[in-house]
């Protein structure tokens, strides 16, 4: 049977060790943005009760502003529980976006933010066995012995004698701990505003640091429900178009829409496509980068626009293809950014759903986190051994921190909404990203991770930045089985790829 949206809360509740009650499940389920209530509903969770009761979701309701509903164009939920208990091809699950900063003062919205990314990350890290003594910092005393915090990592700097010293907060207050180097806690690469569970030796002498003896990521739980359609249906995934650029592929571009239509090579597939995903940067858009007007065949932005309808509109109107905007495109850069304002959605066919960056669906059942991938500009330089030719690894330590852009004050702008909407939760069976122009495929704990290829060439600033893009090639995904087969639009080998 497929999968449909009350067992993917049934099993997002169980993650969580929470029980849901039958009429609860109901209510959510009438819920514009189910998983979003939910995570709510986990937050203000009593500690002594696992369960989840239809009551606390009507307070939960309540207490929600209507402000915070998000209100992208082509946005589709199902609203009635009868809809939802039959299997739906497509439904959103949550966008990271839930609406402007709230907060006036810039001080207290951004350390709203932390607090929802400190506490939602905290409680997957909560209860684990190698976290014993878990306590709040504000609790712990010299000569503890062995103990456990949670904390966001406010600093991390190296010692003279290239030890580390990382300074941790939680809600209670703020700790330094120390890594010794050539220690098995060393070995990994702690990031300025993740949240970590660390276990501390904490010495009897007054004044000596506490010694992290292991470090612990919320992570992807590896005995997680495995979600796949009934059917072999597929979907494509594509990013970074930058219709408009002089560098638009579009030979290459009519060359997928052919094979969509069936008139190119294995009809069969293009057949049991039935949904497409694109994962940002659909525009150039304009004045992104220094000069980049050299770069524009189109450069009125409302027109760029309508170019990419008019490019949609060339694949098969059956598709149900969703959006989500990346770093070109004409919403607010901050992220989580919302989905195209209702003028720019206007410009595309109504086969297409336009979300926010990032957002959270199902395809056939099949959960699908998409998000453009404007952190890896701070991720990689951050990650020793990471670089653009690989966005994968860097994918992979995401779900590991169970966060898509930790780092803040760098290069990519944070929102400072009152939730963090850049937590991956829940955890996705596909994780899809653009933004690095390449292309890559790998599974991590189960979930396929995608860097879906560009339709854009080379352009002079990236030939400046030492970029070279791996184009149009096509990530073809069976949900019942998450296989996947690579097609290469490029010309410049046979259109059918490899499976990989
Ligand atoms: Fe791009």
């Amino acid at each position: 049977m497929t999968q449909d949206l009350r067992e993917h809360l049934v099993s997002y509740f169980e993650e969580h060790h929470a029980l849901v009650e039958a009429g609860a499940l109901q209510l959510l389920l009438t819920d514009r943005q189910p998983l979003l209530l939910s995570r709510s509903l986990l937050e203000n969770r009593p500690v002594d009760s696992p369960f989840v009761t239809r009551e606390m979701v009507e307070e939960a309701m309540r207490r929600r502003a209507p402000s915070a509903l998000p209100v992208a164009g082509g946005l589709r939920t199902v609203a009635r529980p009868d809809d939802v208990l039959a299997s739906v091809p497509y439904a959103v699950l949550c966008e990271g976006f839930t609406g402007p900063p709230v907060a006036s003062d810039p001080l207290a919205a951004y350390s709203a933010l932390f607090r929802s990314r400190y506490r939602e990350l905290a409680r997957m890290l909560r209860g684990r066995p190698d976290l014993g003594n878990l306590r709040p910092i504000r609790e712990l005393r010299s000569g503890e012995g062995s103990a456990s915090v949670i904390g966001i990592v406010r600093e991390v700097r190296a010692t003279q004698k290239q030890h580390l010293l990382v300074t941790l907060d939680d809600e209670t207050g703020s700790l330094s701990v120390l890594v010794p180097r050539d220690t098995s806690a060393a070995r990994t690469t702690i990031l300025g505003d993740e949240v970590l569970g660390v276990r501390l030796e904490i010495p009897r002498e007054r004044g000596r640091l506490p010694r992290v003896v292991a470090v612990e990521r919320p992570e992807v739980p590896v005995t997680r429900t495995v979600r796949r359609a009934a059917t072999h249906r597929r979907a494509i995934f594509l990013s970074d178009l930058h219709v408009g650029s002089r560098s638009f592929l579009s030979e290459e571009w009519s060359r997928l829409a052919e094979f969509l239509h069936g008139r190119g090579p294995m009809p069969e597939v293009a057949a049991s496509i039935d949904h497409v995903v694109v994962a940002g940067d659909l525009v150039d858009g304009i004045g992104i980068y220094p000069q980049q007007e050299r770069d524009l065949a189109i450069a009125d932005v409302v027109e760029q626009y309508a170019e990419l309808g008019r490019k949609l509109a060339e694949l098969p109107a059956r598709l149900n293809i969703v959006v989500i905007p990346g770093n070109h495109d004409a919403v607010c850069p901050a992220e989580p950014q919302p989905g195209l304002p209702e003028a720019l959605r206007a410009q595309l066919p109504p086969n297409v759903q336009s979300l926010g960056n990032p957002s959270t669906f199902a395809l056939e059942g099949v959960v699908v986190c998409a998000y453009h991938g404007r952190s890896f500009d701070d991720l990689i330089p951050a990650l020793p051994g990471t670089h653009y030719g690989r966005p994968t690894d860097v994918m992979k330590r995401m779900l590991s921190m169970r966060h898509l852009a930790p780092i803040y004050g760098d290069r990519t702008p944070l929102a400072p909404l009152p939730r963090d909407g850049l937590v991956i939760d829940p955890a996705p069976d596909i994780l899809v990203t653009g933004h690095a122009h390449t292309y890559g495929a790998d599974r991590y704990r189960g979930v396929l991770l995608l860097n879906a290829s560009t339709w854009q060439a080379e352009t002079e600033y990236q030939r400046m930045r030492n970029i070279t893009p791996v184009a149009a090639r096509a990530a073809v995904v069976d949900l019942a089985t998450l296989e996947l087969l690579t097609l290469d639009f490029s010309g410049t080998a046979p259109p059918a790829g490899a499976a990989g």
